[in-house]
C-alpha cells in the first residue's frame, strides 16, 4: 500500500483508524471516537475556488490545547525586512555550507542567506540553508510566516507532520504548508540542503499555454501523505515562527495526533527526476522559466513573487546556436542552488551545497572557459547528464544576510570568473 496520495492540490481524504474521518459532514455534534474536527486554512475563507485551500483534521486534541508562548532563540534564521546596510550590486557566491561539529537539529542549523519582502505583509521570500547533524526531538516547528520548500541536496530527510509522514532524499523536494506543524529527523544522521521560505501566495503549478495539458511537472507526481498520528503524551516543545520572531511552548503530548483529514491544504513531495523538461529542436533557447516547477503569483499577472526552476539533465540539440545560458541581465532576482553535477554555465566554483546570488539586473552568464568551451564545441547532439541546479527567482530584490556577508566561505573572486574577455574585433 502507498504511504503517499498523488495529484497536486487534490481534495483528499485518508484516515490512519478505520471509520475517524466523519461522512458527509465536516463538523458534526459528534466526531467518531470523540475526536476533535478542527480547521486548517491556507487561504482566505471567500478565496476564489481554485485558489482556496484548506483541511479538516480529527484529533485526539484541539491544537488550541496549550500554554502560553515564551520567547526563544534561534540565532541564524532571520526574516524580512533584514537589518543591515543595503544590498550592493556585487554578484556573489558561496562554497558549500560546512556542518557543524556538535549535534544542530534543522531548526537551529538554518543560516539565512538571503530575503526580501516583508513577512508582516506577506510578499517576498527568504532563503537559507541547513547542514544539520541531530534530529529534532521532543519538540516541532510551526511557521506561521511562511510556507516552506525544503531542497535537500545530502541526506535523507524523515518529516514528521500533522498530516502524516513524508520521506525526502536528494532530488527529491517537499512543500510544508504555511502553519503546518513538522518535526524534521535525520535518517542518516546528518544532511544538508535549501530552504525557501515563501511569504506569498502558496506555491502552484505554473499555466502551461501553448505548451499543451501535459509537460513540466505532471500533477500527478505530487505526492501528499496519508494520515498517521502519535499517540504520545510526554512534553513536546512546539517551537513558532511568527512574524520574524521565535517563540516556544510546552506541550504535554504530542502535537502530531491527527488520525484523519480531509482537504487539499496538505504537504507533498515532488521527485524532481520525474519533471518533464522541454527545450528547442531547431535554435537558440527558450528563457529558463521553460524550467518552471512551481510558481508563487504576485498580483501582477507572469511576475512571480517567486518560482522554483530547475536546471534537470536533457539534451542539447540546437543548431548553430550558443548552448549554454547566454549573457544576460534581469528584472527578477535569482538565488542558485546545485544538488548535483555541475551547471553548464560554471566551468569551476559553483559546487553543490554552494550558492550563486545574482540581485535584479546584475550582469551575468557563463565564465570565461564556459564561454570559450561552448563557442568552439561541435553541436552534435548531446546529453547533460548527472546534473540538478536549481533556482530560486524573485521579483525582490533579494538582500543578502550580514552574516553570510562576512563568512569565510563566501568566495571573494566570483567576478573573476568574467574577467579576460577579449574584446570583438570590428573589421577595419
Ligand atoms: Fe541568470
Amino acid at each position: 500500500m502507498s504511504d503517499y496520495i498523488s495529484g497536486f492540490g487534490n481534495h483528499v481524504a485518508t484516515e490512519a483508524v478505520t471509520g475517524a474521518l466523519p461522512v458527509g459532514q465536516n463538523s458534526p455534534q459528534h466526531v467518531p471516537f470523540g475526536l476533535y474536527a478542527e480547521q486548517f486554512s491556507g487561504s482566505a475563507f471567500t478565496a476564489p475556488r481554485h485558489d482556496n485551500r484548506r483541511t479538516w483534521f480529527y484529533r485526539l486534541r484541539p491544537s488550541a490545547d496549550h500554554p502560553a508562548f515564551d520567547p526563544y532563540t534561534v540565532s541564524n534564521w532571520l526574516s524580512a525586512p533584514m537589518s543591515g546596510p543595503a544590498p550592493s550590486p556585487d554578484r556573489l557566491r558561496w562554497s558549500p555550507l560546512p556542518y557543524p561539529d556538535e549535534a544542530v537539529d534543522f531548526v537551529d542549523s538554518l543560516i539565512t542567506y538571503a530575503a526580501t519582502g516583508d513577512v508582516a505583509t506577506q510578499t517576498g521570500v527568504a532563503l537559507h540553508l541547513y547542514a544539520a547533524t541531530a534530529s529534532m526531538t521532543e519538540r516541532a516547528l510551526v511557521n506561521a510566516d511562511a510556507e516552506m520548500v525544503i531542497v535537500p541536496q545530502a541526506g535523507p530527510l524523515k518529516l514528521i507532520t500533522e498530516c502524516g509522514v513524508i520521506d525526502i532524499a536528494p532530488l527529491q523536494i517537499a512543500v510544508i504548508p504555511r502553519g503546518l506543524k513538522f518535526r524534521v529527523e535525520l535518517p542518516d544522521g546528518r544532511a544538508r540542503g535549501y530552504v525557501c521560505e515563501n511569504y506569498g501566495q502558496p506555491f502552484r503549478l505554473p499555466d502551461l499555454g501553448p505548451i499543451g495539458a501535459n509537460g513540466l511537472a505532471n500533477p500527478r507526481d505530487f505526492e501528499a501523505p496519508v494520515a498517521a498520528f502519535e499517540d504520545i503524551d510526554d512534553a513536546c516543545d512546539l517551537i513558532q515562527k511568527f512574524q520574524g520572531g521565535f517563540w516556544v511552548t510546552r506541550m504535554d503530548h504530542s502535537p502530531f495526533d491527527v488520525v484523519a483529514w480531509h482537504g487539499n491544504n496538505a504537504p507533498y513531495r515532488y521527485d524532481l527526476r520525474r519533471f518533464n523538461a522541454i527545450g528547442t529542436v531547431s535554435f537558440d533557447h527558450p528563457d529558463p522559466s521553460i524550467f518552471t516547477v512551481l510558481t508563487s503569483p504576485s498580483e501582477h499577472p507572469g511576475t512571480a513573487n517567486c518560482d522554483f526552476v530547475i536546471f534537470p539533465p536533457r539534451w542539447m540539440v540546437a543548431e548553430h546556436t550558443f548552448r549554454p545560458p547566454w549573457f544576460h541581465r534581469n528584472i527578477m532576482s535569482e538565488f542558485m542552488g546545485l544538488i548535483e553535477g555541475h551547471y553548464d554555465a560554471k566551468a569551476q566554483g559553483f559546487a553543490p551545497g554552494g550558492v550563486s546570488l545574482h540581485n535584479g539586473m546584475n550582469a551575468h552568464g557563463p565564465d570565461k572557459a564556459s564561454y570559450d568551451a561552448a563557442i568552439a564545441a561541435d553541436l552534435t547532439p548531446q546529453k547533460y547528464d548527472g546534473t540538478m541546479a536549481f533556482m530560486f527567482e524573485t521579483r525582490y530584490v533579494l538582500k543578502p544576510a550580514v552574516q553570510v556577508l562576512n563568512a569565510p566561505h563566501l568566495q571573494p573572486d566570483y567576478d573573476h570568473g568574467w574577467a579576460r574577455f577579449e574584446k570583438a574585433k570590428l573589421p577595419k
